[in-house]
């Protein structure tokens, strides 16, 4: 594979004081230095917030830097044994930009770190033709868990962290790597049910 792995980052939280930055700096330095190209999407950036309410041009802009990536990175909080609306409202103002593509699950909550979130959105990507990895990334009750500078305070916590995302980051790259291939060789073709 000669060029890199190309990855968006999706950021599932709209909130104001969201603790979504924390985790989704974290992911982004593990999955650089895991070798993947990242693009950042943020739902609250100014371009792309507009979209929560319906905005085509807002939706459009979406579309576009969903294009042309190799794979997906959701990382989202639960919210009430879900994920958030705004989350589930972005991923569905696209459509062929998901498709025969995976998706990659990273959250956090309370005690659960936030799985039952990850697993609401399972059905989702498989409605839109894209392939949820069996492994996850998960934080329970992270939010005094990290220093000032991004990082787990804890050594032993960090080391888990690390082990979980050395087997998604090598999981994200496999899958990636062989739907790039095989899009490549014959178009993805999505059929009725
Ligand atoms: C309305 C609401 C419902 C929540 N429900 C859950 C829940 O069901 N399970 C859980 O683990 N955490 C729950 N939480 C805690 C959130 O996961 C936590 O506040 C998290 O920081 C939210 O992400 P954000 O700060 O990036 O927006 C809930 C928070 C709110 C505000």
């Amino acid at each position: 594979m000669t060029t890199p792995i190309r990855i968006g980052l999706i950021q599932g939280s709209i909130r104001e004081e969201r603790f979504n930055d924390t985790i989704a700096d974290w992911a982004a330095r593990r999955l650089e230095g895991q070798g993947f190209s990242l693009r950042r999407i943020d739902p609250r950036d100014p371009d792309l917030l507009p979209l929560q309410t319906g905005d085509a041009a807002a939706a459009a802009r979406l579309r576009e830097r969903l294009s042309g990536l190799d794979g997906f990175v959701v990382v989202t909080p639960e919210y009430n044994h879900a994920a958030p609306g705004p989350l589930k409202t972005l991923i569905d103002a696209a459509s062929a930009e998901w498709q025969a593509r995976p998706v990659g699950l990273i959250s956090y909550g309370g005690i659960s770190g936030g799985l039952r979130a990850s697993e609401t959105l399972r059905p989702v990507f498989a409605e839109l033709h894209a392939m949820t990895l069996r492994d996850t990334v998960s934080f329970a009750m992270p939010f005094d868990r990290f220093g000032e500078d991004g990082e787990m305070t804890s050594a032993e916590e960090t080391a888990r962290a690390d082990a979980a995302m050395a087997t998604f980051g090598a999981s994200l790259a496999w899958w990636a790597g062989a739907l790039r291939v095989a899009r490549e060789r014959r178009p993805y073709e999505k059929r009725a049910a």
